[in-house]
C-alpha cells in the first residue's frame, strides 16, 4: 500500500446518514460498514487496517488490477494538462485515439465509437442509435425492441424497459412502449455444474422467430442481449445460441447488439465476446473495463453500415442528436488510453484465456459443500448459487456477503444467494487458489 493510503487506513467517516447507497441495503450497512480506503493491484484494504483479496474485480470492472502505476500516472498527468474539453463540436486527441484503438480491438468492420460514461449509457446510446438507424434508412415503422429475461442492461430506462431481471423494472412503471423478450437461456435441470458454454439451449435463439410472427418484422428494430450474462448469475450463451440469433436477425432486418459492458476486455479471454463466438453483432456497448474502472467510461461500437446512415445531409448539422457533456472526458480517455496499454502489454486476455481451466478446477471443486445448488464458470467468471435459508431468500446470500468481508478477508458481488466470482484478469494461479479456499470458508460458515 502507497503511504497516502497507510495514512488513510484507519480513517471512517462519523456520519452515515446522508449517503444513500445505490443498489445496497442501506439500514444494514450502516449498522455493520464494509469501509474500503485503499487498493494495489488484487487486493483491497479495508478501513480496520485489513488486506481482503478482491474476488470481484471492484463491480466486475477492475480488470487490469487496482490503482497500477501506468494507469495512475496518465490519469494525473492529464489532470493537470487538460482537464476537460467540450465534445460537442470541439475534440480533444486522445478521445480519437480511444475510439481508434477499441475499433481496432473489436472484430469485423465495428468501426466506430460513440462515448457515453457507463454501461446504462451506453445501453440507451446503442437503442436509440437503432432507432435512429432504422429512421435514417426510411424504416420509421421499426421501434420495437427485444431483450431478454433475466437480461441486465443498466438502469436508464431504456436499459430496464429490455432488461428482464424482475426487481429491477417492477416498482418503476411501464418502461419503453413496445418491448418483448426472450425467454432466458439458463435451465437448471440440463445446465447444473456445467462449465463454459452449455450444450442445451440453442434452440431458444428460435423463439425470436416467434417474436417476429406476432410483431411483424417491419415493427422490430433491435435485440440486445449479453453474450454471457453476469448480474443475473453468470449464465453464459449455449453453444450456437448467438449464431442462431445473427442468422435470424439478418434475415428480417433487425439490428444485434451485444451488451458486453461485462464480457468486454478480457473477462472471458478475448478482447470482445464477438470474438470468442465469432459472431459479429451491429453494435457493441461497452464500460468497465475500458478504463479499468478508474474513470467512468462507456461507449457503443457500431459498424461502418450504421454510422454511414447518419453521415448524409448538409455537412455542418448534428447528424445525431444524442451525447453526454462528459462524453470522452479527458480523464477517461487518458485512463482508457493507459489501461489498454497495460492489457497488451502484460497480455492479461490470454493470461485470463490460459487461466480459464485453472479457474473452472477450483471453483467446481467447491462442489459438494453445504447448500451449493449450482456453479457456473466461463472465463474469469463464476456463480455459486447457494439454497436459501429457512429465514428468507437472499439472506444466506447476504450473510455469505458480510462472513467473507468481515472474517476471510476476501470481497466477493452477492446476488441474492448466488456468490459471484469474478477477479482482476491479471490474477495468477495461486491467487486463484486462494480465491477458491476463501470462498470454501464462506460457505462452510453460513451453512
Ligand atoms: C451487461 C451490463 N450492461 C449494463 C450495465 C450497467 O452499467 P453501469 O452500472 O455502468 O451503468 C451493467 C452493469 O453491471 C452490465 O453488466
Amino acid at each position: 500500500m502507497s503511504q497516502a493510503t497507510a495514512t488513510t487506513a484507519h480513517f471512517a467517516p462519523n456520519d452515515l446518514e446522508a449517503y444513500w447507497m445505490p443498489f445496497s441495503g442501506n439500514r444494514a450497512f450502516k449498522k455493520a460498514p464494509r469501509m474500503i480506503v485503499g487498493a494495489k493491484d488484487m487486493h483491497y484494504m479495508s478501513s480496520d487496517g485489513r488486506k481482503l483479496i478482491d474476488g470481484c474485480a471492484g463491480l466486475w470492472c477492475v480488470n487490469a488490477g487496482h490503482s497500477r502505476e501506468p494507469i495512475v500516472a496518465a490519469i494525473q498527468k492529464q489532470a493537470a494538462d487538460l482537464d476537460y474539453s467540450p465534445p460537442f463540436q470541439y475534440g480533444n486527441p486522445k478521445a480519437f485515439q480511444v475510439a481508434t484503438r477499441v475499433a481496432a480491438l473489436a472484430p469485423g468492420d465495428l468501426d466506430h465509437v460513440f462515448f457515453a460514461n457507463s454501461g446504462s449509457e451506453a445501453v440507451d446510446t446503442a437503442l436509440k442509435i437503432a432507432l435512429a438507424f432504422h429512421n435514417a434508412n426510411g424504416a420509421g415503422s421499426r421501434q420495437r425492441l427485444i431483450g431478454r429475461v433475466r437480461g441486465y442492461h443498466g438502469v436508464g430506462f431504456g436499459g430496464i424497459s429490455v432488461g428482464g431481471m424482475v426487481a429491477n423494472r417492477k416498482t418503476f412503471g411501464p418502461g419503453l412502449p413496445g418491448v418483448d423478450h426472450l425467454p432466458t437461456t439458463y435451465n437448471k435441470e440440463q445446465h447444473a455444474f456445467s462449465r463454459g458454454e452449455p450444450e442445451w439451449g440453442a434452440h431458444l435463439a428460435d423463439e425470436l422467430e416467434n417474436i417476429v410472427a406476432l410483431h411483424d418484422a417491419s415493427t422490430i428494430a433491435a435485440v440486445i442481449v449479453e453474450p454471457m450474462s453476469g448480474s443475473a448469475g453468470v449464465l453464459p450463451s449455449p453453444i450456437g445460441y448467438l449464431q442462431k440469433l445473427r442468422q435470424i436477425c439478418d434475415k428480417h432486418g433487425i439490428l444485434l447488439i451485444f451488451d458486453e459492458v461485462i464480457t468486454g476486455f478480457g473477462r472471458l479471454g478475448y478482447a470482445f465476446a464477438a470474438e470468442r463466438y465469432g459472431v459479429i453483432p451491429d453494435m457493441i456497448c461497452f464500460a468497465k473495463g475500458v478504463t479499468s474502472g478508474t474513470v467512468p467510461m462507456g461507449g457503443v461500437i457500431a459498424r461502418k453500415h450504421i454510422y454511414d446512415a447518419f453521415m448524409k445531409g448538409p455537412e455542418h448539422m448534428v447528424e445525431l442528436f444524442h451525447g453526454y457533456t462528459y462524453s470522452a472526458h479527458p480523464l477517461a480517455c487518458a485512463a482508457a488510453l493507459a489501461t489498454l496499454k497495460v492489457y497488451e502489454d502484460e497480455k492479461l486476455f490470454e493470461n485470463a484465456l490460459r487461466l480459464e481451466g485453472a479457474f473452472g478446477d477450483a471453483i467446481h471443486g467447491l462442489k459438494g459443500l453445504p447448500n451449493v445448488v449450482d456453479i457456473r464458470t466461463i472465463g474469469i467468471a463464476a456463480a455459486i448459487d447457494l439454497a436459501p435459508s429457512a429465514d428468507g431468500a437472499g439472506k444466506r446470500g447476504y450473510a455469505a456477503m458480510e462472513e467473507a468481508f468481515h472474517r476471510q478477508d476476501i470481497l466477493v458481488r452477492v446476488s441474492g444467494d448466488t456468490i459471484v466470482l469474478c477477479p482482476p484478469i491479471m490474477i495468477t494461479k495461486d491467487q486463484i487458489g486462494e480465491i477458491a479456499d476463501k470462498a470454501a470458508r464462506v460457505i462452510r460458515a453460513v451453512a
